[in-house]
């Protein structure tokens, strides 16, 4: 890798990418790729955290590998590989885990909310996600992490471990990340309520077909107010169009806006528009999918590729913070 910059994010395996996912994280790392040195992360580990079914780990992995190389993450380019094929992290993770007080993590409403929603499985590395997390990205040294406002107080706990590190070691060995919120613009799902999400069972699938697309965009819900067709809409509350400025041409939104409001366009209408952009928008990720999707090993040896170049930059980390450390 070049001296460009070092980039890091991981995202837990969820299988299958929807809307959300590309607009408010793949595109971004896509367009990193020009700027930085990339290295992206399928954090296995972390799913473990929270996963009962832990055969859908492997199944999911590959489905969000392919749909993110589909999408043009480049791994002549940037990494990209599976956390657990680079055991250093667990090593750097119980290092760092001496440095974490624990009420510290105890404390973090992430994990206050883990317990809400699974008291019957609250494991010891559910409290440690945010130490292992940390260990990601300083075993790559990486400056920025780009990351949702929802991992804001994890970037923050990974930046005071680092000077915690730094200090009582009196080396400079670990980076400082920087987080890089990415996650704009927030996507609602079909609901038009909440943020688009495979739990909510609210999300498009970048992986339809064309014919599945305009199924799912029809049962969306629109404007609550406009009952019937001569109604006058109001786009500004109607998630439709809302996708609408993400997936169609300027123009197109205009006219939409204006002929939506004066009630010349119904919502019907206006989501086979819709259907049609995100198909369009998407034609030449869905034939890359099907090309990559032929051959399902070369995805694991893409992941095994990356995780080893992966370690060859965590090889030397580990060395460092041992001799840091004193564990030499
Ligand atoms: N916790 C992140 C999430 O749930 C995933 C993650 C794990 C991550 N390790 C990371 C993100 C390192 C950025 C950097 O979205």
């Amino acid at each position: 890798m070049s001296n460009k910059g070092r980039v890091f994010s991981g995202a837990r395996p969820t299988g299958r990418q929807h809307l959300g996912n590309y607009l408010g994280a793949i595109k971004n790392y896509v367009e990193l790729q020009t700027k930085y040195d990339c290295i992206y992360c399928i954090v296995d580990l972390h799913a473990m955290t929270t996963l009962e079914e832990l055969e859908y780990i492997k199944t999911n992995t590959a489905e969000m590998a392919l749909d993110w190389l589909a999408a043009g993450l480049e791994p002549e380019k940037s990494i990209l590989f599976t956390q657990s094929h680079v055991p250093e992290v667990t090593e750097l993770h119980t290092i760092l885990s001496m440095f974490t007080p624990l009420g510290k993590l105890t404390d973090l409403p992430t994990f206050k909310d883990k317990v809400r929603l699974q008291p019957q499985n609250v494991n010891y590395g559910l409290v440690g996600y945010p130490v292992l997390m940390t260990a990601d990205i300083t075993l790559y040294k990486a400056e920025i992490v780009p990351v949702g406002v929802d991992q804001q107080s994890h970037i923050e706990f990974a930046r005071e471990i680092v000077r915690t590190f730094n200090y009582r070691t009196k080396k400079q060995v670990l980076i400082e990340p920087q987080m890089k919120n990415t996650d704009f613009p927030k996507v609602i799902g079909t609901d038009g309520k909440k943020k688009m999400g495979k739990s909510e069972n609210n999300h498009i699938e970048l992986a339809l077909s064309d014919e599945e697309t305009t199924e799912v965009v029809k049962t969306m819900v629109t404007d609550p107010q406009r009952i019937r067709l001569k109604d006058p809409g109001n786009p500004e509350v109607c998630n439709v169009y809302t996708l609408h400025q993400y997936f169609s041409e300027s123009e197109q939104v205009q006219e939409i806006n204006h002929d939506c409001r004066k009630a010349k366009i119904g919502c019907v209408d206006c989501k086979l528009i819709l259907s049609q952009k995100i198909n369009e928008n998407l034609g030449s990720f869905r034939e890359k999918r099907n090309q990559l999707s032929k051959n399902p090993q070369h995805i694991w040896e893409i992941l095994d590729d990356g995780a080893k170049r992966a370690r060859k930059i965590a090889a030397n980390t580990i060395a460092e913070v041992k001799s840091a450390a004193g564990l030499t």
